[in-house]
């Protein structure tokens, strides 16, 4: 008896469980799509970061990350240096964490701002000390590393233009891991030529460098008619990707230096 007067309330709870539950994925999806659909509505009309509220940054920045998560073939739009500081740099240097030179803190910065524009990038870029390269984002591209340190650096009493006048060289290091990413990914075919793959010693990347590292970065991570994206690997990073390139330019340079 106590059985049957137990079942009953069981079995209309859990039937309205199971209701709820077959209702909330479906509203779930429709809410991520709206969601999805506004936030790419709103990256293309709003072109002013300044006036906008942090939570509008953040927004806008996930909807840069969703859309990407769609079509990874869609062209990269670089992130302004607010965005960068707010979803990568403020991690540290919005407390001063780690010793870093805290937001706005012109006393901190003003120490710094001396070393001078190309020096603060450098850092920024391959990092120094406590501060990891590219804020540990490999992801961020040169420019918009840049574009948060001047972000930063403008806000602790500099005047600088976030510009990339020359292309950053790879260090000694930079081409060491290049290598070894190389000799992983890329030596199968570039060592040998195979399907068409220009070789390291092949007067070709002469013509090839011109088109500059964005050009054969691109290549690389995208794929050129013959060569596959991220050499086929595709659980290779972008930065993995452009170490790799910065190693064949950096020998294909030195092979036709020595002709
Ligand atoms: C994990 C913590 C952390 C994150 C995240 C971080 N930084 Fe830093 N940053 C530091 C620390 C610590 C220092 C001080 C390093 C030192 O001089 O010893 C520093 C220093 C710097 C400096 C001054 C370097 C110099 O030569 O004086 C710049 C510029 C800088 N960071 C830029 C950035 C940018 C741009 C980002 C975001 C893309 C970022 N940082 C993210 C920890 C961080
Ligand atoms: C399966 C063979 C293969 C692998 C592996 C491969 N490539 Fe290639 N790659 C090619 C071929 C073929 C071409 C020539 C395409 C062409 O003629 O445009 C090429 C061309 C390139 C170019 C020049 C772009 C151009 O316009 O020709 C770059 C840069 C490049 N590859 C980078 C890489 C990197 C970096 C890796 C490793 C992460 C890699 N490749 C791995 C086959 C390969």
């Amino acid at each position: 008896m106590t059985d049957h007067h137990e079942m009953t309330p069981t079995t209309v709870k859990d039937f309205l469980l199971a209701l709820l539950g077959g209702l909330a994925a479906p509203l779930l999806t429709i809410i991520l799509i709206v969601g999805l659909v506004v936030g790419i509505q709103a990256r293309q009309t709003d072109d002013d970061p300044a006036d906008a509220s942090d939570k509008a940054v953040r927004a806008r920045i996930q909807s840069v990350g969703m859309s990407m998560a769609i079509d990874p073939s869609k062209p990269h739009v670089d992130l302004t240096g607010e965005q960068v500081y707010t979803d990568i740099c403020s991690a540290c240097h919005g407390s001063g964490a780690l010793g870093s030179p805290k937001f706005k803190d012109t006393a901190a910065w003003g120490k710094r701002l001396g070393q001078g524009y190309d020096t603060l990038l450098l850092h920024a870029l391959t990092g120094i000390r406590k501060m990891p390269a590219r804020g540990g984002e490999p992801d961020l591209t040169d420019l918009e590393v840049a574009r948060a340190m001047v972000y930063m650096a403008n806000a602790g009493g500099a005047k600088f233009e976030a510009t990339l006048k020359k292309e950053v060289e790879p260090t000694a290091a930079d081409l060491a891991r290049g290598k070894m990413i190389y000799a992983q990914n890329c030596a199968s075919c570039h060592d040998t030529g195979m399907t068409g793959a220009q070789k390291l010693t092949d007067p070709a990347w002469a013509g090839l460098i011109k088109q500059g590292k964005d050009y054969l970065y691109g290549a690389a991570i995208n794929g050129t008619f013959g060569g596959p994206a991220r050499g086929g690997n595709d659980k290779l990073t972008d930065a993995e990707a452009k170490a790799a390139v910065d190693y064949m330019v950096n020998e294909a340079k030195t092979t036709l230096a020595k002709k």
